[in-house]
């Protein structure tokens, strides 16, 4: 078509400033979101040019999706140590209100590391949050509490087989290991009992009645030693055990001197306050090669020092697994195994006892070196300062700074003080946050409430890096898993649900 220079055709038609003129059409307030495709770059270069990276670490479990972009969001303590050197040790810290989704979160993470090949322990489940999970992938539950199964303190567990088939150092350090770990779950279970740790000589009496109780126990006939046979052995007063007592050859010395070490001894075995749970056989043996939870649900809130024992005497056989696979693996024996130790309701653990401030301290700062990932599932900031004595509140603070990674779900805004100091947040991310704990809608039309509006929404913060906002939405067969508020969907029995007095007169005649 040709026109003259600077006429416009008239014939090409043109929208106006508020869109095209007509019926149907003109201005829209509205603009619609484009959609949003995700493919490989592979393909998506050849489709569409202006391809763009997702921006967020793309190494380890499948999260979510992240809030603002819309991008994939994979993260997990051990993926982000390992193989994409983004954190400088291999654990998380996830902090949020009740029922927002912290266990699930970390749920998704123990799942998809089994596929990865690492080993989800969860060293007491106190809910329980993870035994459907273990089950679901053919994992260990080991149960216990009063009346339920026992877990034998004493019991060197594989650390004996394992040292038979090493060597030289190798060996000798397995079963030095071993009887470090019995002589500090005894010391433990001693200090729970007494609220107060034993003496010096008490400690030295312990670990000399444990070395002649491992060389006269006959374990090949009689099983593993129990706390019966360290009491016995604390009674039959051996000559190493008295000189380790000073009873300077006066057998009523010794026995004014072991006298309150027997008297707890007995307690601990002759079902005083922790019942006989650490003193009989283990009813479970566990085992190294497979995805592991200890349930101790049935042990009830209010008995706060048994849930401690209990804690630091899974605490103590998950460790003694873990040191045991690690030296086999040293010697070329065993695959090297990698495990992801959760412990969840942290701030329960915490506050059940003495030491268990010292025994998670411990544990954080050795997870590198022992070769495990670690999630460690909090409420609140200041249920970690709760704690009674300022050296606990500092440690239990220290667990945060610590952490490879912080994931934070909704938090009440006079948390942040307290968060920022050990995590660093732009005023952005604070109000992020505060704004994810907001309660949920109540919905007039089904008589209920909606979702909380922050559940499943969790920022991941490393270091002082912008955190990633991210939607954790399950997957069909998680949902079944991972519910926690099963005991609520039935609904209460009410009168009328009862049978009526008459039909039951009628049962109790018929
Ligand atoms: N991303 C999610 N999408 C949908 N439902 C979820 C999501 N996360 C959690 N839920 C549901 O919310 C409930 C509570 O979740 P969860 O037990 O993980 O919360 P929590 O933060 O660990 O609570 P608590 O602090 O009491 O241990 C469960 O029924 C779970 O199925
Ligand atoms: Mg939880």
């Amino acid at each position: 078509m040709k026109h003259r220079r600077g006429s416009r055709p008239a014939a090409v038609p043109e929208p106006g400033p508020r869109g095209w003129p007509g019926r149907g059409r003109g201005s829209s307030t509205y603009v619609q979101a484009p959609d949003q495709w995700r493919a490989t770059t592979v393909q998506a270069c050849g489709l569409w040019p202006f391809a763009v990276g997702t921006g967020t670490p793309m190494t380890g479990v499948p999260l979510g999706r992240n809030l603002l972009s819309g991008a994939t969001l994979c993260c997990d303590p051990i993926s982000w140590f390992q193989r994409a050197n983004l954190i400088s040790n291999p654990s998380a810290f996830v902090l949020g209100k009740p029922g927002l989704g912290k266990s699930t979160v970390v749920r998704r993470m123990a799942l998809g590391l089994a596929g990865y090949g690492v080993m989800p322990l969860v060293l007491g489940d106190l809910k329980p949050d993870y035994v459907d999970l273990v089950e679901a992938i053919g994992g260990q539950v080991i149960r216990l509490g009063r009346g339920r199964g026992y877990l034998n303190v004493l019991d060197p567990g594989e650390a004996v087989a394992a040292a038979a088939r090493l060597t030289g150092d190798a060996r000798s350090q397995v079963l030095a290991d071993a009887h470090g770990r019995r002589h500090a779950i005894v010391a433990a279970l001693i200090t729970v009992m007494r609220s107060a740790p034993p003496t010096d000589r008490e400690e030295t009496v312990l670990d000399r009645a444990l070395r002649v109780l491992d060389d006269t126990h006959e374990a090949a006939r009689r099983g593993a030693p129990t706390l019966h046979d360290l009491l016995a052995v604390l009674r039959a007063a051996p000559e190493d055990v008295r000189a380790a007592a000073l009873d300077r050859g006066d057998r009523t010395r010794y026995d004014d001197v072991t006298e309150d070490l027997e008297a707890t001894l007995i307690g601990l075995t002759g079902g005083g306050r922790l019942g006989r749970i650490f003193a009989e056989p283990t009813t479970t043996p566990m085992r190294r090669d497979r995805p592991v939870v200890f349930d101790v649900s049935s042990i009830d809130d209010a008995q706060t020092d048994l849930q401690a024992a209990v804690l630091l005497a899974c605490w103590s056989a998950g460790f003694g697994a873990i040191s045991v696979g690690h030296a086999l693996a040293d010697a070329g024996l065993e695959p090297r195994r990698h495990y992801f130790v959760v412990l969840d309701e942290l701030w329960r653990a915490l506050r059940a006892g003495r030491g268990m401030v010292d025994r998670v301290d411990a544990l954080t700062r050795l997870n590198r070196q022992r070769g495990v990932g670690m999630a460690m599932v909090s409420h609140t900031m200041s249920d970690l300062l709760a704690l009674p004595s300022e050296e606990d509140r500092m440690k239990a603070r220290g667990f945060v700074e610590r952490s490879g990674m912080v994931i934070c779900g909704g938090l009440p805004s006079a948390e942040m003080p307290m968060l920022t100091s050990a995590v660093p947040l732009t005023r952005a991310e604070q109000d992020l946050l505060v704004g994810w704990q907001d309660p949920p809608a109540w919905n007039p039309g089904v008589g209920a409430e909606a979702e909380p509006p922050g559940r499943g929404h969790f920022l991941v913060k490393v270091g002082g890096r912008p955190g990633i906002p991210v939607h954790v939405a399950l997957t069909g067969v998680e949902r079944e898993l991972n519910d926690t508020n099963k005991l609520w969907h039935e609904l209460s029995r009410s009168a009328d649900d009862l049978p009526s007095p008459s039909a039951t007169e009628d049962q109790i005649r018929g």
